[in-house]
């Protein structure tokens, strides 16, 4: 796995922050159990896993912007919808054995979860951190 959480990827929301961290850590640990030959079913049951952790952190970062009335919350919001979409269409392809946990999966994960951090979230935390210095 080539990131890691940083300040980087930072909300300036403890909570948020702490969540992310939690996800980024709970997808190394998918990582390391692929790599030390867990079982599919093993591997399905922690994206499963991953998969609400998500669901309860995307809750959280709409009560969040809505805290702070961030202004791109209703596209950010069908942007988590989406995420969601994709991640529960991949657990189904797998606990259907339509597709196996493959170094393939590993990496559509890591995409679909970096990518909206870095850049949507990140508009996030920018509109909370003016918010706050103007305040
Ligand atoms: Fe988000
Ligand atoms: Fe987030």
């Amino acid at each position: 796995m080539t990131s890691n959480w940083s300040e980087n990827i930072s909300i300036g929301d403890p909570r948020a922050d702490r969540e992310h961290s939690e996800l980024l850590e709970h997808l190394r640990q998918i990582h390391q159990s692929h790599e030390t030959g867990a079982s599919g079913a093993k591997l399905t049951t922690l994206l499963s896993g991953l998969l609400s952790m998500t669901e309860q952190h995307f809750a959280h970062e709409a009560d969040l912007m809505a805290e702070h009335g961030f202004p791109g919350r209703e596209d950010h919001l069908k942007e988590h919808a989406l995420l969601l979409r994709d991640g529960n269409a991949l657990l189904d392809e797998l606990r259907n054995d339509r597709i196996s946990f493959s170094i393939d999966t590993l990496k559509f994960l890591e995409r679909w979860l970096f990518q909206h951090m870095k850049r949507s979230d990140r508009e996030v935390a920018d509109w909370i951190r003016n918010a706050t210095n103007e305040g």
